[in-house]
């Protein structure tokens, strides 16, 4: 059990466990994937931040060529940080504060993506103030659903996301010549853990359609954002075939008069990371045997929130008869649950256990709830192993905490 040139087992002795680990070979090697078919075409690629946001992997995805796609000024802030030009870098999201979007503006990255007229309309404000001009695209929602789990469907009419086509037809309009908003593009995306290429081949055509329409007589709309959601094998589970994606996405560009912006974060980064923890207790109830283990919910989220799989090995090759466990954390919520009833050889206390495919979405989305820490993140660079994030600690939080002086006089 290596990564690249690395034993799991070797690190796992060596530092406190939990810890995620990602191989450095895997992120370029996907990039690369993504990257080829597109070389030498119209198409920007802007990693979704959101994904994971560690610096040392935005580097090195910055190295590589890499846009950005962000949803907040920290996403922001960490991107430009990397080195990622910032006529690469999108900002998404439904709620960016005046702040944000005042910060972006004076950044000057390549676009900023709307979902409401009032956030048009801001910005407008803002920029004026700024006296900049800058580019905006209109996120549509195009009521298609992607089929993935609900909390990561993002295109139908009733999700927070996004305006209708006739709404973004309004504002395209009444806002065609304005001295501070350059309305100039378009962006869609319906959703995460896309598993089916219909979904997206039906809301790119609609989006597609509706651009030509727009740029019938003039090219208003010179770049057709297509955001993200490939979805990944995490169970053996049917996926998208990336070059039928591929198909899609050349097509989509056959007599369009503009650049395509891809945003892909999960196909890019899910299965270079494990997450290793250890086996703190084994205790057997009437019909289950609970393998508690150190990493928690907060570590991980996927399964409790999205009741999301997860492949789970056993570092140590232990002898003895198979058994089903289920492989609980310690946070104190029943949600808590990595794996339920699994078919795994014989588990013990203090074996090491690891987490498969939790590059994305895994310590983006890790918080301290029960005053946890967050926990270390390691890669791999052939046989050399580089610490990318520090175990933070309990004294660290509290040292942000201010106990005020009335409270210490409470009898
Ligand atoms: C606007 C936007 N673009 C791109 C992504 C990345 O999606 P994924 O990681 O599924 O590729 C997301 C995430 O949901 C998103 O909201």
């Amino acid at each position: 059990m290596f990564i690249e040139n690395v034993s799991i087992k070797n690190l796992s002795n060596k530092f406190s466990t939990p810890f995620y680990c990602y191989s450095s070979k895997t992120i370029i090697e996907k990039f690369k994937k993504f990257k080829k078919p597109f070389q030498n075409s119209n198409v920007i690629i802007c990693y979704a931040v959101k994904a994971n946001p560690n610096i040392a992997i935005l580097k090195i995805l910055s190295r590589l060529g890499s846009g950005a796609e962000v949803v907040s000024q920290g996403e922001l802030i960490r991107s430009l940080k990397a080195g990622i030009n910032s006529k690469k870098i999108i900002f998404s999201g439904v709620g960016k504060s005046p702040n944000e979007i005042e910060y972006a503006i004076k950044k000057n990255i390549l676009q900023i993506n709307i979902e409401s007229e009032e956030e048009l309309k801001l910005i407008e404000k803002i920029a004026k103030k700024l006296k900049k001009k800058i580019q905006i695209g209109i996120r549509v929602n195009p009521n298609i659903d992607a089929k993935t789990h609900k909390k990561i469907t993002t295109g139908r009419e009733n999700d927070k996301f996004g305006l209708d086509i006739n709404t973004a037809e309004k504002i395209l309009t009444n806002f065609r010549s304005n001295l501070y908003i350059d309305l100039i593009g378009i962006s869609v995306h319906i959703g995460s853990q896309i598993t089916s290429i219909v979904p997206f081949k039906k809301a790119f055509f609609k989006i597609k359609n509706f651009v030509n329409k727009i740029n019938k007589n003039k090219r208003i709309i010179k770049y057709l954002d297509l955001g993200g959601g490939i979805g990944i094998n995490y169970n053996n589970n049917k996926t998208i075939n990336f070059n039928d994606y591929v198909k899609i996405i050349k097509n989509i560009s056959n007599n369009l008069q503009c650049k395509l912006i891809l945003e892909p974060g999960r196909f890019l980064i899910a299965d270079s990371g494990i997450l290793v923890t250890k086996v703190l207790y084994i205790k057997k109830s009437k019909k289950i045997n609970f393998a508690i283990i150190d990493a928690g919910m907060n570590d991980l989220l996927r399964p409790a929130l999205y009741d999301a799989y997860h492949e789970i090995n056993n570092i140590n090759k232990n002898n003895g008869k198979k058994n089903y466990y289920t492989i609980v954390g310690p946070v104190c919520e029943s949600a808590d649950i990595f794996s339920k009833k699994i078919l795994m050889n014989k588990i013990k206390t203090n074996d090491f256990l690891f987490i498969k495919n939790v590059g994305a979405y895994g310590a983006s989305m890790s918080s301290s709830y029960n005053s946890r820490p967050i926990i270390m993140e390691l890669i791999i660079n052939k046989n050399k192993y580089s610490i990318i994030r520090k175990t933070d600690t309990v004294i660290n939080q509290i040292s942000r905490e201010k106990i005020p002086s009335w409270a210490k006089k409470i009898k």
